[in-house]
């Protein structure tokens, strides 16, 4: 094969699936190079779950065809399952067994013999920072060490492609970290990964391309640089010591930086659009010239849903309505 196509990990084109009048995914064209991290970004309902379960082969798809590693995914799901792992929704761990012996059930059941599934267990745990809690049972885990016990349960065979379904949602800060800087590891040891997030910041940390989807479609895609140029670098927030300075800070700020400022309901706060770091200084030079006395000032990423804004003109909708008698009474 010296085709374009023997580089990419997963080729998909106008897949759709839908569930009885809702169209979970409306058309999607993918395609993931070997090797790389690659990010689907998009809010709750947007499509994400469905697309990693079609290329996955555990949902069909009414339309559109991919391939995985080359295998058709309707032609040959077995090859495809055989060159796959996925993880995130669909936790396999035996709640009552240590982390240890889960490992080693799942080695056993992929063919490590004795000694061998032994062995495996422990590189794995090893590997996830999991050897001080080989011995205790996952019930007794954090979100944290769940999650990484989840994807090296996925990991006894390593795999061509790794699906990883919100990786780190419900886990905080510092267990996010852990969790990133394994997905990191695995992606240099050459596993192409395609994770689904509904964080910008997760995105923009791990993926070397992300796919915007909402409502079912492929929105925008690119570089996290090249998402974000098409934002803005990020939103300006501003606190004031005095609240009677608000109209005249708000003012200058709009001035200054060309964009509409908003002013929070409660206390002094002011957030506006910032071109970039430069532009949001100079602002905040001009503020204090003029006198007004800034309590504190931050310059953000800008968040999923200002991406979102951006490239649909539309607020993103995190909570669509999706009970599904509804959608097939209306
Ligand atoms: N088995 C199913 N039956 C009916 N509707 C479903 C089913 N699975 C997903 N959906 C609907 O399809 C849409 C996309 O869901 P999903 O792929 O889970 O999105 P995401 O993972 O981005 O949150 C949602 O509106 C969801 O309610
Ligand atoms: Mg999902």
């Amino acid at each position: 094969m010296t085709n374009d196509a023997s580089n990419l990990a997963i080729c998909a084109r106008g897949l759709v699936r839908r569930f009885g009048d809702l169209t979970a995914v409306a058309g999607i064209d993918l395609d993931v190079r070997r090797g790389m991290i690659f990010a689907v970004l998009g809010p709750n309902g947007a499509g994400k779950t469905t697309l990693l379960r079609m290329l996955a082969t555990l949902t069909a798809a009414d339309d559109g065809t991919a391939t995985v590693m080359g295998h058709d995914i309707a032609a040959a799901p077995q090859k495809v399952r055989a060159s796959i792992a996925m993880t995130g929704q669909f936790a396999s761990l035996d709640e009552d067994l240590t982390g240890r012996d889960n490992l080693m059930m799942l080695a056993r059941l992929w063919g490590f013999r004795g000694r061998a599934a032994r062995i495996r267990a422990d590189e794995l745990l090893a590997a996830f920072e999991l050897s001080g809690a080989a011995r205790k049972q996952v019930k007794d885990y954090s979100g944290g060490m769940r999650r990484r016990l989840d994807i090296a349960a996925s990991l006894v065979v390593t795999p061509g492609v790794l699906f990883l379904d919100e990786p780190t949602t419900g886990l905080d800060p510092s267990a996010r970290k852990g969790v990133w800087h394994l997905i990191r590891q695995l992606a240099e040891s050459g596993v192409t990964i395609l994770l689904t997030t509904q964080y910008l910041e997760e995105a923009d940390q791990l993926a070397e391309r992300i796919a915007v989807i909402d409502h079912g479609r492929k929105i925008a895609e690119g570089t996290s640089r090249e998402l974000k140029a098409a934002t803005g670098s990020g939103v300006l927030h501003v606190s004031l010591a005095d609240q009677s300075q608000l109209e005249a800070a708000a003012e200058l700020l709009a001035a200054r930086l060309g964009s509409a400022v908003q002013r929070s309901p409660e206390g002094a706060e002011l957030s506006v659009p910032a071109g970039n770091a430069a532009d949001a200084n100079a602002a905040i030079a001009a503020l204090i010239a003029a006198g007004v006395s800034v309590a504190d000032f931050r310059l953000g990423a800008p968040s999923l849903d200002e991406v979102f804004f951006a490239l649909t003109g539309q607020p993103a909708t995190s909570e669509t309505p999706q009970n599904p008698e509804e959608a097939a009474a209306s």
